[in-house]
């Protein structure tokens, strides 16, 4: 098969890195003589025929932006066999020999939708949740953790000049992810996870007051969204502790942001990788990972029944040492 025109999109919600993704794979493209067109608004584009051509300045000075330059969305005509077919009648249309996706397991989902539509179908995880179960690693997840972690820092400060508990919520839809490795880097006396069940008298507001026996005299609590609500949490934490608990749910500001250097170099080492190892070689329908630290590639259906692990000895690490 010889690749002459492939497509790229970005879908879901944005991630720190996915310009850098897209810096890659068109630059790699063209230099292999590959035509590259971008699809504006992820799945929406590939249906209603949005799109521009790439060339080597469309992606210049991007490496270091946070967002998409190719806009996202979630699509929900995209879920429908109708709009299926809209986006798989647009590639044929336009002689698009394979199309890129880059976003979480929504899109991944998609990706095998286009692919059991006739088209040519790559994956490459973005995601700031780090929930793609095939991937150990979801580009745009450092980023919006360090972004937590200096947020938490700053709150931090004011918890221990008025000796008060912070209450934090993170992103993370259903997965504990950020809110973990937040946890552990800003020294968090509790972390509230989805994949943990907990109590919160026994677990949260017993360690809170044991911690505060053992002379600490502030506190931070980090809740991964999807858990109960955090105003809740702070409400009682304050109530049968008599410790002022402040609650700050940070929200979108991690989605945003110059993305580290380990997001920019993982999405540029995948975006070269979907290019030079996976469309050239005629190796489709696969979504790119990482696994031991080096980027790999599974068939798409392959890819979907992976099961998400969650990192409970760096939890209970976590809460051993924040004591
Ligand atoms: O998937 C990324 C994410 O930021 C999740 O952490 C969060 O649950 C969701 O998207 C929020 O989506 P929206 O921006 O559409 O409200």
């Amino acid at each position: 098969m010889k690749i002459k025109k492939i497509a790229i999109l970005t879908s879901g919600g944005d991630a720190p890195g996915m310009n850098a993704v897209i810096r890659a794979i068109t630059r790699y493209s063209l230099a292999k003589n590959v035509e590259v067109i971008g699809i504006m608004h992820g799945f929406t584009g590939l249906r209603t025929g949005d799109y521009f051509s790439m060339n080597l300045r469309t992606v210049s000075d991007i490496i270091h932006r946070g967002g998409t330059i190719l806009y996202s969305s979630r699509d929900l005509m995209f879920k429908t066999e109708e709009g299926v077919g809209e986006a798989a009648e647009f590639c044929r249309k336009e002689k698009i020999d394979a199309v890129i996706s880059i976003g979480g397991d929504g899109t991944l989902k998609g990706a095998q939708c286009l692919a059991k539509a006739g088209i040519n179908s790559v994956f490459i995880p973005a995601t700031i949740d780090n929930d793609v179960a095939c991937s150990e690693y979801s580009i745009g997840y450092d980023t919006a953790m360090n972004t937590a972690m200096e947020m938490v820092d700053k709150l931090r400060d004011t918890a221990q000049s008025h000796e008060k508990c912070s209450v934090v919520e993170v992103m993370g839809r259903n997965c504990g992810d950020i809110a973990v490795r937040t946890g552990i880097a800003v020294g968090a006396t509790a972390i509230i996870v989805p994949e943990h069940e907990y109590n919160l008298d026994e677990d949260i507001i017993k360690r809170i007051k044991y911690t505060q026996k053992m002379g600490k005299r502030h506190f931070i609590v980090i809740v991964a969204e999807g858990c109960e609500k955090t105003s809740q949490i702070a409400k009682k934490i304050s109530e049968e502790t008599g410790i002022q608990a402040r609650c700050t749910i940070l929200g979108h500001v991690q989605r945003g942001g110059s993305p580290t250097l380990r997001d920019r170099v993982i999405a540029s080492t995948m975006g070269c990788y979907a290019i030079n190892d996976v469309i050239l070689k005629s190796r489709v329908n696969r979504a790119v990972a990482l696994s031991c630290n080096k980027v790999v590639d599974y068939d798409i259906g392959d890819a979907l029944k992976f099961k998400k692990c969650f990192d409970e000895k760096l939890y209970s690490n976590a809460l051993e040492i924040s004591i």
